[in-house]
């Protein structure tokens, strides 16, 4: 209901009686007068004028449903959005909800508790500061086409990121996102498939967005970075989000016509990797060589000394001096 009345206050404007309100949503104004303080305690600014009504001045920062949605609302990303203040991890809320979940579904948390990058690392995940979230997708691809789908998120961000924040962010394979050269955003895609078929795919995106860097443990703090500390001021959250899932949206649907090439393209015009000397951490084992390009499915063409070409569907690379 609290959200239902921010929906009307925001679309309105301006003042609104406590009549029309009550009215429209059938509940007292004693109900709502309580809804409103409710909305206060959560950092809305709400005006309240006895013969005009209430009107709404300022919102918080915190991505809740309704404040994602007030900005952006898919027809497939953001349909469906569920925050928590704070869990144990996103990418675990949608590995539970997956099969049942629909397609687009964005679990978003202020904080969590066990956030997990990738290699079994941690994702630290304070509240207040940052993006912590995860899109349910159901594409009908086969999986080892899979890797698509990070790709995509990391041009989504990157284009966010530079659109909405000015930085000059770029992209290291596979889902790094730097900005000179440090990191400040992940994605941890995760994925339930048959033999032949995706049955969806968890993608788990953190941006380190207004977090101090203080708060990092040592040894992450030198290689890590904030849109804050970049920009030198507070980003908005929502806004922010707003824009990446507007561009997953976007890309989403380019994928799944057949637009995959558009994709890859843009991929690499973001991309930091490729044309490098870099050596990949994988499975297997150390792969060195000079990243060549992408393949098809997202795998990293390596050029090996020995002049062959090695693909690598998964792996940590880094970039080693010219
Ligand atoms: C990485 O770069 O290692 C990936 C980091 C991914 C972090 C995000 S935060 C939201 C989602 N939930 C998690 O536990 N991890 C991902």
């Amino acid at each position: 209901m609290s959200g239902r009345i921010i929906e009307f206050l925001r679309n309105k404007g301006n003042f609104i009686s406590g009549e029309e309100i009550s009215k429209s949503l059938g509940i007292t104004r004693a109900g709502i007068w309580k809804k409103v303080e409710a909305l206060r305690q959560r950092g809305y600014l709400i005006e309240a004028v006895p013969s005009k009504g209430y009107k709404l001045l300022n919102s918080p920062d915190i991505p809740t449903k309704e404040e994602i949605q007030a900005v952006f609302k898919g027809d497939i990303i953001g349909r469906e959005v569920m925050f928590y203040e704070k869990t144990t991890s996103t990418n675990d809320k949608v590995m539970e909800i997956g099969a049942d979940g629909l397609d687009g579904t964005v679990v978003i948390s202020d904080s969590q508790k066990q956030g997990r990058g990738r290699f079994g690392r941690d994702w630290i995940s304070p509240p207040g500061e940052n993006l912590y979230f995860t899109v349910l997708l159901k594409p009908l691809f086969p999986p080892k086409e899979a890797s698509i789908f990070t790709l995509m998120a990391a041009v989504a961000l990157v284009s966010a990121i530079r659109g909405y924040a000015g930085l000059n962010a770029v992209i290291k394979w596979p889902n790094d996102i730097l900005i000179r050269n440090k990191k400040v955003g992940g994605i941890l895609t995760e994925m339930k498939s048959d033999m032949d078929r995706i049955n969806f795919i968890a993608i788990g995106v953190g941006v380190n967005v207004n977090m101090s860097l203080s708060m990092l443990p040592r040894g992450v703090k030198s290689i890590a970075t904030s849109l804050k500390k970049e920009k030198g001021k507070l980003v908005n959250r929502v806004e922010l989000l707003g824009e990446i899932l507007r561009n997953l949206e976007y890309w989403y649907k380019k994928v799944l016509a057949g637009k995959k090439k558009v994709l890859l393209g843009k991929w690499l015009y973001f991309d930091s990797t490729v044309g490098n000397k870099i050596k990949v951490k994988t499975q297997g084992g150390i792969i060195s060589g000079i990243a060549e390009g992408i393949s098809n499915e997202g795998g990293l063409n390596i050029r090996l000394f020995s002049g062959r070409i090695e693909t690598v569907s998964a792996g940590e690379v880094t970039i080693l001096k010219k």
